[in-house]
């Protein structure tokens, strides 16, 4: 076999271990429009450097990328901030839950990291820049369709006002934040951009294609844009493993073996530096911390391509 008949027979096989799997437990039900969503779907989706991708199941079906949409806004702030964003997150595993608010006191005002709500909302802050909401999410949105080489890439509103409605928690981290002078626009101005990257709506085969650069040393292979510097994409990734997944983190890393990120969604986006960016969905069962079906994909991927980066 070639190495891509290789890949098309692995893909497959993954998505058919997945079959037995799916439909178990609830989809993420905490944001109303996301418990709308079929639990039984699963896709996956591979893109390598040279610009194949590999796709089963339902790769095609947009969804809600949720948190994984940290990841890009982080790369974002980065480009805009450098070495200055780290005066205002850190960058160690917090071994809490996503939207935990308790080490933000203790820590006065300094999340973990960019991953966790808290730190997501910095991040996002630095994006805005002071400037319109408007602005930073038709940045935000119009980076996604240059990596993802797609138009169709879109925001679902109904999902954003929904979490908007239902968005508390992240309105006391938000004023929390800004107590702290740590946030340099309005919080409802914060808040909007991050519900709006939040909701989000992509498929597999657009999120991994959009992943692709942090598998090449920040070049986007295909569109040849170096969209972040070699040195910030090993920074990227290395948060992606060790807080991608937040109090899960640690199993991803001992079970995958490759940065990742999730997203309440029910996708992940996986990283195999010098190969390929992996994007899996499977809505349900949904933990908080990653999909249990897309974290079992991704293990069973590693291990039949020996893409673990251990
Ligand atoms: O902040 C929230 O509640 C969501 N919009 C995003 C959370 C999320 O995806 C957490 N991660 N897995």
């Amino acid at each position: 076999m070639t190495d891509a008949e290789e890949l098309h027979a692995i893909v497959a096989q993954v998505a058919d271990e997945m079959r037995p799997h799916l439909g178990r437990g609830k989809v993420a039900d905490y944001i109303p429009a996301l418990a709308r969503v079929d639990p039984r779907q699963f896709g996956i989706a591979v893109v390598t450097g040279d610009g194949r991708s590999v796709v089963a199941g339902d790769a095609d079906t947009p969804f809600s990328v949720q948190s994984v949409s940290k990841v890009f806004t982080l790369t974002l702030a980065i480009n805009r901030l450098d070495d200055a964003l780290w005066t205002r997150v850190g960058r160690e595993p917090s071994g809490s839950h996503f939207n935990s608010i308790a080490q933000l006191e203790a820590e006065k005002g300094i999340p973990r990291n960019p991953f966790i709500n808290a730190g997501a909302l910095v991040v996002t802050d630095a994006v805005l820049a002071g400037g319109r909401p408007a602005d930073a999410i038709a940045d935000i949105t119009g980076f996604m369709r240059s990596l993802a080489m797609d138009e169709a890439v879109s925001i679902d509103p109904e999902v954003a006002i929904s979490e908007e409605e239902t968005g508390f928690l992240n309105a006391s981290l938000a004023n929390f934040l800004r107590a702290y002078d740590n946030l340099g626009s309005p919080v409802s101005d914060v808040l909007e951009v991050y519900f709006n990257q939040c909701a989000l709506s992509m498929t597999c085969r657009q999120l991994a294609r959009a992943g692709l650069f942090l598998a090449h040393q920040g070049l986007d292979t295909l569109n040849r844009i170096q969209v972040t510097s070699p040195e910030r994409t090993r920074r990227i990734n290395a948060i992606m493993m060790t807080c991608g997944h937040y109090d899960a983190s640690g199993e991803f890393a001992y079970r995958v073996g490759l940065p990742g990120k999730s997203g309440v969604g029910g996708g992940i986006l996986a990283i195999a530096p010098r190969r390929a960016a992996i994007a899996v969905w499977a809505p349900g069962p949904a933990a908080p911390r990653n999909t249990l079906v897309g974290a079992l994909a991704l293990r069973r991927l590693a291990a039949l391509t020996g893409w673990s980066v251990f």
